[in-house]
């Protein structure tokens, strides 16, 4: 990089052939500056030729769409630059429509979609935030996104699998094999398929990971599939066993307990909206055996429940009174809990694999799960 940041981004500014390596220029200065103020400049300097129509290949619009996303969330709190965001937001709509009638059209891949919506979805949530003004654009551009991907054919096959579950009382063996056949067929992975059929795909529009983060809660990552699948082996449902998602997002685990299992199956989620996704999902696959509940998980009734999956819900003080919780239970009769990503305070893990931990609170384990844990790990069964 040149001494001058500003004046070698101008330059090569000046020089580029057209509106898009213009862009690229700005935001590569931007990316190489340590200065965040000049990075902002530069990024302001690029907005104007980052919002010019350009006759590029479609792919390519949405390819830059998405790299604008990543630089111009860098302007989302300076209300003075609302009037160029909305320009951005307005710009990129544009490049999303056009996007929604080649995928309904089968001439745009799913992937493709999907990989350039997200850093705009991201966008669109963190400039809601800070720019109030400007919410209601934001949330048009989050639903244009959302309708390219399901417009996919794809995607809407994937989505029909669902209604083959309830139709068919299929269980999760044979919609995972439903799903493969569809991923060969299509060349889009079957854990696309599977989230699409499972209601996890498209995100709906929320807060930020910022926003969820300040407030003790993670943001909006959802378990894949084989995670899911893999985990919840781990928790050994039986006939009897009432299993509790805490902190259930959009439900894909509950669901997946749901048509691995007879348990009855909760989700405790903080978020309405989630909890109405999710119960909307439940009930299209039929499942009668999965419910979701709005609520807090520090305070919500759970001790019915002997089985729990977590999913990295909490930040480490909401974690540290869900886990007293379930310890306070724990004294009183065998649990056992599946967690991703976090360990859980008080509790030693009988399971450590990776980011996976499983918790029992009761010495009594499946042979199959005494095998696995004496192979790989100390067996190390503690009551809390
Ligand atoms: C990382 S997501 C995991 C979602 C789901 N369990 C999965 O694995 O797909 C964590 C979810 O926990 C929710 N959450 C965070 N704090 C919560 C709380 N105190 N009570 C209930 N839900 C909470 C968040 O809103 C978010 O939807």
């Amino acid at each position: 990089m040149a001494r001058d940041p500003l004046h070698a981004a101008l330059a090569t500014a000046r020089r580029a052939p057209t509106p898009t390596s213009t862009m690229h220029a700005f935001a590569l200065a931007a990316e190489r500056t340590r200065d965040r103020a000049l990075a902002r400049e530069l990024i302001e300097l690029g907005l104007s030729s980052a919002t010019t129509p350009t006759d590029a290949p479609l792919l390519a619009q949405l390819g830059d769409a998405a790299e604008w996303a990543t630089w111009i969330v860098l302007l989302a709190d300076r209300r003075d630059r609302a009037p160029a965001i909305a320009r951005w937001l307005t710009h990129a709509g544009r490049i999303a429509q056009q996007v929604t009638e080649l995928a309904r059209a089968g001439e745009l891949a799913l992937p493709d979609v999907l990989a350039g919506s997200a850093p705009v979805l991201h966008a669109c949530a963190t400039i809601a935030e800070r720019q109030p003004a400007l919410a209601t654009t934001c949330e048009a551009l989050w639903q244009t996104c959302s309708d390219a991907v399901n417009a996919q054919p794809v995607a809407e096959a994937a989505r029909a699998l669902a209604d083959r579950v309830r139709d068919r009382g299929w269980r999760y063996a044979e919609l995972a094999r439903a799903a493969q056949r569809l991923a060969r067929r299509t060349q889009v992975p079957a854990a696309t398929v599977l989230e699409l059929a499972l209601g996890t795909l498209p995100l709906p529009f929320g807060h930020s990971d910022t926003h969820e983060r300040a407030r003790g809660r993670t943001g909006h990552a959802a378990t894949a599939v084989d995670a899911a699948i893999t985990a919840i082996a781990h928790l050994d449902l039986v006939a009897g066993d009432t299993f509790y998602d805490l902190g259930a997002g959009l439900g894909l685990p509950t669901c997946v307990a749901a048509l691995t299992s007879t348990a009855v199956c909760r989700g405790v989620e903080y978020h309405a909206a989630y909890v109405a996704r999710a119960s909307a999902h439940a009930r299209r696959l039929g499942l009668a055996n999965a419910r979701f509940f709005a609520g807090d998980a520090t305070t919500f009734d759970f001790s019915d429940g002997n089985k729990f999956y977590l999913f990295n819900p909490f930040g480490p003080t909401v974690l540290r009174r869900v886990a007293a919780r379930l310890s306070a239970l724990a004294r009183r009769r065998p649990i056992r809990i599946a967690c991703w990503h976090v360990a859980l305070p008080g509790f030693d893990a009988v399971i450590s694999d990776g980011p996976l931990r499983v918790y029992a609170s009761s010495p009594a384990r499946s042979p199959r799960r005494d095998k696995l844990t004496t192979s790989r790990l100390p067996p190390r069964a503690h009551a809390p």
